[in-house]
């Protein structure tokens, strides 16, 4: 689309070059007559050699008008048929058009730091009708304009790192690169008298902040799993020493002292567990599961599991299900975790309401059938502030009571991955004073395959 564009700005530009050189020989001819007719009349010339003359003169004149409409031709079927080149693209308005498509901000300075030509992913940059604008009022970043400057003066071209602080922070990379002077003819705005002076140059901008937001993500997660791991390896350190020296004679110390020891090694445990577990979610997130799973079977193993723990913290746990309730489509293991962490972390942080309840519902999401799980607990529940980060890893309202309950603050990370990976929703809703609600829509199994 852009190059036909291109080719008919050219047709264009060589039709006027054509009309242009057909007038001037008509208005050459017109004048020979008149001043040959000039001249025959007043007996200046005899009246047959100056015709004579005429015919000649304007003969020439046809013929060469007729030779350079040729050659022209030859110029056209070549100009339509040979590939554009950049340089005409580029000075053509289908130039503008394919850079304003580009996602990154692509600005030409000429030598002397003006803006040339910027493509609209520049706009937030630039501001609008940036050009002839000086480079320097727009980006405060003195290590980018230096850099510019450096390579307009015939430096090698460079990247360096440019940050937007507002509206929203984002981090670029920016390419400085000189122009060739044959490519830098072709951009409209740079000007030949100030091309000689200084290079001018392409500023490319590519945005990395994601890839900078995930790298701090993943600084942060080794961070928290080393410090989690740390703690209770401390601790076991700290009573192989006491073993071995002042409590080496007292059994009733060595008893409890083992007791510990052991709590901190099952936390270490479940940690790496979970650390695994979560990865190997996330290796697999992209392939939906196909097995056909019963929820209710899965609820009722769970829940048979947790009975201990339930009446441990005499809290009591009620499963009700719809009686048409369809299967779902899913990965039975990975649904089983589900179920067990919210339950768990139902009955750890909630136990103060006394009763969790589990239900199952036939649903639909965007005109689909689903099933939904709701996990509702009457504890404390869950300020507001802290409800969008709950699935973050090791994001915990109360670090110290999670861990003093033994949680790892991966539960709910894995239940995003798992939910992700099943092509359902997760939502949260919590009162404090009230309790909480952890909601799960997973598709029925009426549109997927049989499993393999
Ligand atoms: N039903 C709930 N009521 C109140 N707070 C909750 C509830 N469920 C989760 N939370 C809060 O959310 C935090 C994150 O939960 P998550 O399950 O991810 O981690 P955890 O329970 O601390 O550890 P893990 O589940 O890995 O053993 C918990 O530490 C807790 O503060
Ligand atoms: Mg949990």
């Amino acid at each position: 689309m852009a190059t036909t564009d291109g080719d008919a700005n050219l047709m264009r530009e060589k039709a006027r070059e054509f009309a242009g050189r057909w007038n001037s020989t008509r208005t050459f001819i017109a004048a020979a007559a008149i001043v040959f007719v000039v001249l025959g009349s007043v007996g200046a010339l005899g009246l047959w050699s100056s015709l004579i003359a005429f015919v000649v003169l304007a003969g020439v004149a046809v013929l060469q008008s007729i030779l350079t409409g040729e050659a022209r031709g030859t110029m056209m079927r070549t100009a339509t048929t040979q590939p554009l080149s950049a340089a005409a693209l580029l000075g053509s308005g289908a130039g503008l058009t394919i850079l304003n498509e580009l996602p990154d901000p692509l600005i030409i300075l000429d030598g002397t730091g003006r803006v040339a030509l910027a493509n609209r992913a520049a706009t937030p940059i630039l501001g609008p009708s940036p050009v002839g604008k000086h480079v320097a009022t727009a980006i405060r970043s003195a290590p980018l304009i230096t850099a510019i400057e450096e390579v307009m003066r015939g430096g090698a071209a460079r990247s360096v790192e440019y940050s937007v602080p507002v509206p929203v922070e984002r981090h670029y990379d920016a390419y400085i690169s000189p122009i060739d002077t044959e490519a830098a003819a072709a951009v409209p705005g740079v000007d030949p008298a100030r091309r000689r002076r200084d290079r001018p140059v392409l500023v490319l901008l590519r945005d990395v902040t994601d890839m900078r937001r995930v790298e701090a993500m993943r600084v942060d997660f080794i961070a928290n799993a080393s410090h989690e791991l740390k703690t209770p390896l401390a601790s076991l350190s700290g009573f192989i020493d006491t073993l071995r020296g002042h409590a080496k004679d007292d059994p009733q110390a060595q008893e409890r002292f083992l007791e510990i020891m052991s709590d901190q090694a099952g936390r270490m445990r479940r940690l790496i567990e979970d650390l695994m577990s979560l990865s190997r979610i996330e290796l697999r997130e992209h392939v939906r599961p196909d097995s056909v799973v019963d929820l209710l079977g899965v609820v009722n193993d769970v829940t048979d599991g947790l009975m201990p723990l339930a009446a441990q913290n005499a809290v009591e746990i009620v499963v009700t299900a719809a009686p048409d309730l369809p299967k779902v489509r899913g990965d039975r293991d990975e649904l089983g975790q589900v179920v067990q962490n919210l339950a768990d972390n139902a009955l750890r942080y909630g136990r103060s309401g006394k009763r969790v309840e589990i239900n199952l519902a036939p649903d639909a999401k965007a005109g689909k059938p689903v099933v939904r799980l709701t996990v509702r607990d009457f504890g404390p529940g869950i300020a507001r502030e802290h409800l969008p980060r709950l699935t973050e890893r090791f994001y915990r309202v109360d670090a110290a009571a999670s861990r003093a309950k033994g949680g790892t603050g991966l539960g709910l990370a894995i239940v995003k991955h798992i939910v992700n990976r099943h092509q359902g929703t997760l939502a949260v809703d919590s009162e404090v004073g009230r309790g909480t609600v952890f909601s799960v829509l997973i598709p029925a199994a009426g549109e997927a395959k049989p499993a393999a």
